[in-house]
């Protein structure tokens, strides 16, 4: 799933008159990076939830997907901003019994995760996570943050903490099994009004299942402010994304 959806509101106004996931990153669209990343980690089943005024140029940019190496890809349309989670329920019929592997559309990586997408293969329930390594505490304050115990196991995940943790950030790549759909059932909005991925990470937390892998290389959220958009666009342009 690729979830290219929300309001982008940090990115006005340049996104009232186009889809966040639209804008260039170098020389190509957004979302065109997470589509790569799934394919290079080997998924080629592949659903985009998008929302808002733009959704039809997604379908003009990448037609039913072959040319950019996925085997299906369907749509989905997200009615409103109700959350990261809410948009995932949305594929709860693509999904069907398999286990999902979710990646925020705004997400850009310098290395392929596709070692967590084979771990996952072989954990099968749960949930996993993909972290990066973040020192900036101010950087942190904008994400979902771990905390571990002394033995490295993430006791909880905060959202958007004003004191942080750890010095490492929950990036948006997450693998759920099918009972996802199940605790998505189960969320109530937050203080904004959406139902949150954290909640259902630490559902995940709380039943001792959620595992996590650090990632190699740059991560970047291109969605983040128009600072990290342009620090993303600086990253790709020297030294590329996606590389195996
Ligand atoms: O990028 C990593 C961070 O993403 C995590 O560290 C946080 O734990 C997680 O909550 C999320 O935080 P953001 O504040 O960056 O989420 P944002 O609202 O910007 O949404 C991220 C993506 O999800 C964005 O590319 C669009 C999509 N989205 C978002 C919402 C709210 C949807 O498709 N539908 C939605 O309703």
């Amino acid at each position: 799933m690729i979830l290219a959806g929300g309001s982008g509101t940090r990115l006005h106004p340049l996104t009232r008159i186009t889809n966040k996931h639209l804008l260039p990153i170098y020389d190509r669209p957004m979302i065109s990076y997470a589509i790569e990343a799934l394919v290079l980690a080997g998924i080629t089943d592949v659903m985009v939830v998008t929302g808002g005024t733009h959704a039809g140029e997604f379908l003009r940019l990448l037609g039913n997907g072959h040319e950019h190496g996925i085997g299906r890809l369907s749509y989905s349309y997200q009615e409103r901003p109700g959350g990261i989670a809410e948009a995932l329920g949305l594929a709860e019929r693509f999904v069907a019994e398999e286990p999902v592997l979710v990646m925020l559309g705004d997400n850009i990586v310098e290395r392929t995760f596709r070692p967590t997408v084979e771990r996952f293969d072989v954990q099968g329930l749960g949930a996993r996570i993909v972290l990066t390594a973040e020192e900036d505490p101010l950087h942190l304050r904008h994400l979902g943050v771990p905390e571990f115990d002394d033995e490295g196991r993430i006791v909880r995940i905060v959202e958007k903490p004003e004191d942080p943790p750890s010095h490492y950030a929950v990036t948006g790549i997450y693998c759920y099994d099918p009972d996802v759909f199940r605790v998505i059932a189960t969320l109530e909005p937050s203080g904004r009004g959406e139902l949150e991925i954290t909640d259902v990470n630490n559902y995940y937390v709380d039943q001792q299942t959620m595992a996590y892998d650090v990632l190699d290389g740059f991560w970047g959220d291109a969605g983040e402010s128009i600072d990290a958009y342009y620090a993303v666009n600086d990253f790709v342009r020297e030294n590329g994304a996606n590389k195996g």
